[in-house]
């Protein structure tokens, strides 16, 4: 079966590259040429773990094009273009409707159109309307994980797939067959309607979020009261109903997801007119958390934040380039603000790459004045008057802590991401480090 994807970012070149090692052979199509180009020559344009690996083993299977006649026989089209949010939060569907508008010419009415795009409630209905009879529009939100997409792929926790009332018994028998592996392996579907998938991925999304604004709210009673979020998020994520995970406190969720989707769902509710409570307070709660931090690193200082700082990880989570929506990008931006001055360390060097060439576009604003970003750790701590972490990884705990007791001026630990052991923050409080954390109490 010939399967085309549009759209080779993220999500739509995991999905091809994906399918391809199932066993199908792939168009993937990208109206962006230069992105053709780069994958032609078998390098993912963005980092991915294991990505580049599994597209050249599956190299043979797949053809990257940025002509769109090429996905003509395709007997399923993925559409997997983005969906940014506009000016007021609302989804902008652009990139969805030039995309089936191209697409539209080559249908003959046999086809499947997927929609894996994140698209508000409403929309499979509009392209199902806007194609016509000339092919079968299915809902198929994804839910990778950046930094473990591909091997989201294929552990999937559950497939959703949204279809249209009058859609005909083949079409969920075609796309369970392009889904075989999964159902083999016993992964749970959800087989219902468009409208049903489609806020399925709204809802989990903001559900998730809502989850870690709640335990960042909460980490700001504990510091008052003398409990340990940790210790408390322990206690709650053992009760199975609850779950441990996404529960760590920090300075706050980023990412291209979270915050255009409970933007997006934000919206939807208004649309219907009901008040988005919880969506709107998990919002409020994120944008407020680095000012928080931001005022606890102030507040060591006298309320001067004229020194110099080191920021470990500068993407928007661990073991990605991706900057979009970075909490700890938004905090150098703050700390500058107030004349700081930082600089910058990420384990990828694809995310150091992307802020170096982040700062040479803002090179006439303050903002890149005030940061530099680092290629060894070594560098970016040597004689700064505080360590900011910013993104979890867990080999912080790893680095050479007395080494980087004598490189730095001034012994200030903020760890935003409460990811260092407790026995390594004993240790360093021994050696003199003032160290703080998200709403808890070194032991
Ligand atoms: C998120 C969802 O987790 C995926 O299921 C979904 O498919 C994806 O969005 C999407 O819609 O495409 P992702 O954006 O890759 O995935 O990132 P997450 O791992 O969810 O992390 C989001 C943010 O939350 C990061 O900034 C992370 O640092 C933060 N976070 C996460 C916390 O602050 N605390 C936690 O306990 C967990």
């Amino acid at each position: 079966m010939k399967i085309g994807v549009i759209g080779t970012g993220y999500v739509g070149l995991i999905q091809a590259v994906g399918l391809a090692h199932l066993g199908f052979k792939v168009v993937a199509y990208d109206i962006d040429s230069s992105k053709i180009e780069i994958l032609k020559k078998g390098t993912p344009p963005i980092y991915e773990k294991g990505l580049k690996e599994l597209l050249h083993q599956n190299r043979e299977r797949i053809i990257f094009t940025s002509s769109v006649e090429d996905l003509k026989g395709s007997e399923v089209v993925f559409v997997c273009v983005g969906t940014p949010q506009d000016a007021k939060g609302k989804a902008n569907l652009n990139f969805v409707f030039s995309a089936i508008e191209s697409l539209k010419p080559l249908l003959t009415g046999k086809e499947i159109v997927v929609l894996k795009s994140t698209v508000p409630v409403g929309t499979n209905r509009k392209v199902q309307k806007f194609v016509g009879n000339k092919a079968f529009v299915v809902s198929n939100p994804e839910f990778l994980r950046e930094g473990i997409a591909v091997d989201d792929f294929f552990n999937p926790e559950r497939v959703v797939l949204g279809f249209g009332e009058n859609h005909p018994k083949w079409v969920m028998e075609k796309m369970l067959k392009i889904y075989e592996y999964f159902l083999k392996k016993e992964v749970p579907f959800v087989v219902t309607n468009w409208e049903s998938a489609e806020l399925i991925k709204y809802a989990s999304n903001t559900f998730l979020a809502m989850k870690i604004s709640f335990i960042n709210e909460l980490a700001r009673l504990s510091e008052k009261v003398g409990a340990d979020i940790k210790d408390v998020a322990k206690g709650m994520g053992l009760d199975s109903r609850i779950g441990n995970k996404f529960l760590n406190a920090g300075i706050g969720w980023g990412g291209s997801c979270f915050p255009k989707d409970v933007s997006a769902l934000i919206w939807q509710f208004k649309e219907w007119e009901i008040e988005p409570k919880l969506p709107k307070a998990t919002k409020e709660i994120n944008e407020e958390q680095i000012l928080w931090f931001l005022n606890k690193i102030r507040k060591h200082y006298g309320g001067n934040l004229s020194g110099t700082f080191a920021l470990l990880g500068l993407a928007f989570k661990p073991y990605t380039d991706d900057l979009r929506e970075s909490p700890s990008l938004k905090l150098a931006e703050m700390l500058i603000e107030e004349g700081a001055f930082v600089k910058g360390y990420d384990y990828i060097e694809g995310a150091r790459k992307n802020v170096k060439k982040l700062v040479e576009v803002k090179t006439s604003t303050r903002y890149s004045y005030g940061l530099i970003v680092c290629d060894e750790l070594k560098t970016a701590v040597e004689g700064v008057d505080g360590v900011i972490i910013a993104v979890e990884y867990k080999e912080w705990n790893r680095e050479n802590w007395k080494e980087i007791s004598k490189l730095v001026r001034n012994k200030a630990l903020f760890d935003g991401r409460n990811i260092l052991k407790e026995e390594l923050i004993r240790e360093l409080i021994k050696d003199g480090w003032h160290y703080e954390g998200v709403g808890v109490k070194p032991k």
